[in-house]
C-alpha cells in the first residue's frame, strides 16, 4: 500500500513514517522544509534501511502536487503539514488560516481529481477548548478554542466532515493528538524546534543540556494537586503507531479519534520523573500563568482501544530517557 505524508520530515510525521516503512507501506513524502530538514530523510533511511521517495513542494501549490500524485500510485494521505505554533498563530492569524485551511483543501481536491479517498489528519486536543475533562469524541468542540492556530483544526475537521458527507467512498480519520513529547530511542530522530521552545519538553531537555539556565513553570496555582497544570503527554512512537492503526481500520465517513494515554502528569511530576531517568539537574522558577493555558485537560482514550486496538504502552519515564537520547546525540548524528 502506498501512503502519501504530507508533512513527512516534521517532528511526529517522520517517526511515523518509520513505523510506516517498518509495516511493509511504500512512503511518498512532501514538505516544503519549512519546519525541517532534509538530512531527517537520510536518517529515516538509517533506521529503517529505506529512503522514501521526496518531493519538496508547498501543499498550495496545486499544479504540483497534481504531478505527484499522477506520477505516485497512492491509496492513502496522511496530511500532518501545517503550522503549529499557538502563540505565532495569535501574531499572524491570517498566516495560519491561509497556510493551514487552504493546504488541506489543495489536498483534498487533489485526492479527487486522483480518486484517493482515504485520509488520516492530525488533528488535536485543542478542539475541545473549554469541555469538561476527560475529553471523549462526544464531547462538545469548537467551545473557547484561545487561538488561530486551534481554530484551523477545528475548522479543517467541519471542511473534511462536510467532504465525507459528499463523497459516498470518504474514509477519513481525524486523530485528536494530546501532548506528543519524546523522540525514537535511536536518537536519530526527534523534535528540533527553532529557536526558543514553545513547549515543555524540549524547553526541560534543553536546560538539563545546559542550553538553557532554567526553566520557568507558568503558574504553580492551578486547581490541581501541585498546583502547575496537568497534561496527558504521549510518546512520539505510540502516536506514530496510532497513526498506523487507523490506516488499517479506516472506515466511512469521517470519524474522530483521541490518541492519548487517559493519565494526566503535572508539569512538576513532568520535570522530577526527567531529573530520575537522565541523571541531570533541571533548575526552575515559578514564574506567572501563560495566556491561554487550561489548568488540566487528558483523554478517555476508549474509543481508540475498542475500534483501532490501539493504546499506549510507553511511559513518562521512556518519554524522558527517549528525548534526552536525542537531545545528546543529535548534535553529533546531524548530517
Ligand atoms: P512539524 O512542524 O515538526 O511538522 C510539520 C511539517 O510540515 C514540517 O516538516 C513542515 O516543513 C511541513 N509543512 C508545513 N507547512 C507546509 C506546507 N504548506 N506544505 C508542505 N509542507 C509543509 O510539526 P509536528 O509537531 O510534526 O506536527 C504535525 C501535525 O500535527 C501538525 O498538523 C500539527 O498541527 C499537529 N499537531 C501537533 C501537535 C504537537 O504538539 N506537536 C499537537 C497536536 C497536533
Ligand atoms: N510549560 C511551562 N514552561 C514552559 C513550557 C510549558 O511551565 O516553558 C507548561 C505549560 O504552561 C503547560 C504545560 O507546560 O501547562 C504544557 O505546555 P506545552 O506548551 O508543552 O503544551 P500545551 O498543552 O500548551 O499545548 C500542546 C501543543 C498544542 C496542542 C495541545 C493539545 O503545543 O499545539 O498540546 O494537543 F494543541
Amino acid at each position: 500500500m502506498h501512503i502519501l505524508v504530507t508533512g513527512g520530515l516534521g517532528y511526529i510525521g517522520s517517526h511515523t513514517v518509520v513505523a510506516l516503512i517498518e509495516k511493509g507501506y511504500t512512503i511518498t513524502i512532501v514538505d516544503n522544509l519549512s519546519n525541517s530538514s532534509l538530512s531527517v530523510l537520510d536518517r529515516i533511511a538509517r533506521i529503517t534501511g529505506t529512503k522514501p521517495a521526496f518531493y519538496q513542494l508547498d501543499l498550495q501549490d496545486a499544479a504540483g502536487l497534481d504531478d505527484i500524485f499522477s506520477i505516485a500510485p497512492v491509496d492513502a494521505v496522511i496530511h500532518f503539514a501545517g503550522l503549529k505554533a499557538v502563540g505565532e498563530s495569535i501574531q499572524r492569524p491570517l498566516t495560519y488560516y491561509r497556510v493551514n485551511i487552504d493546504s488541506t483543501l489543495t489536498l483534498l481536491e487533489a485526492m479527487r481529481a486522483h480518486d484517493v479517498h482515504k485520509l488520516v489528519f492530525s488533528s488535536s486536543a485543542t478542539v475541545y477548548g473549554s469541555a469538561p475533562i476527560p475529553y471523549s469524541e462526544e464531547s462538545l468542540v469548537g467551545q473557547g478554542i484561545t487561538n488561530p492556530y486551534g481554530q484551523t483544526k477545528y475548522m479543517i475537521e467541519q471542511i473534511l466532515r462536510d467532504v465525507a458527507q459528499s463523497d459516498p467512498d470518504a474514509e477519513f480519520s481525524l486523530l485528536r493528538y494530546f501532548n506528543p513529547v519524546g523522540a525514537h530511542p535511536s536518537g536519530l530522530i526527534g523534535e528540533d524546534p527553532k529557536g526558543t521552545p514553545n513547549n515543555l519538553m524540549p524547553f526541560v531537555a534543553q536546560v538539563a543540556s545546559g542550553q538553557r539556565e532554567k526553566l520557568s513553570i507558568f503558574g504553580d496555582s492551578y486547581p490541581t494537586p501541585d498546583g502547575t497544570c496537568i497534561r496527558d503527554y504521549i510518546h512520539v512512537m505510540d502516536l506514530a503507531e496510532g497513526h498506523v492503526a487507523a490506516l488499517e481500520h479506516i472506515r466511512p465517513g469521517a470519524t474522530a479519534y483521541n490518541l492519548g494515554s487517559g493519565i494526566g502528569t503535572s508539569v512538576l511530576e513532568l520535570v522530577h520523573a526527567f531529573i530520575d531517568a537522565t541523571g541531570k539537574d533541571v533548575a526552575y522558577e515559578i514564574a506567572p500563568p501563560r495566556a491561554g493555558d487550561l489548568p488540566e485537560f487528558y483523554a478517555n482514550p476508549d474509543l481508540a482501544a475498542s475500534e483501532l486496538g490501539w493504546s499506549t504502552t510507553r511511559s513518562v519515564e521512556d518519554m524522558c530517557r527517549d528525548t534526552w537520547a536525542w537531545q545528546t546525540n543529535s548534535a553529533k548524528t546531524r548530517l
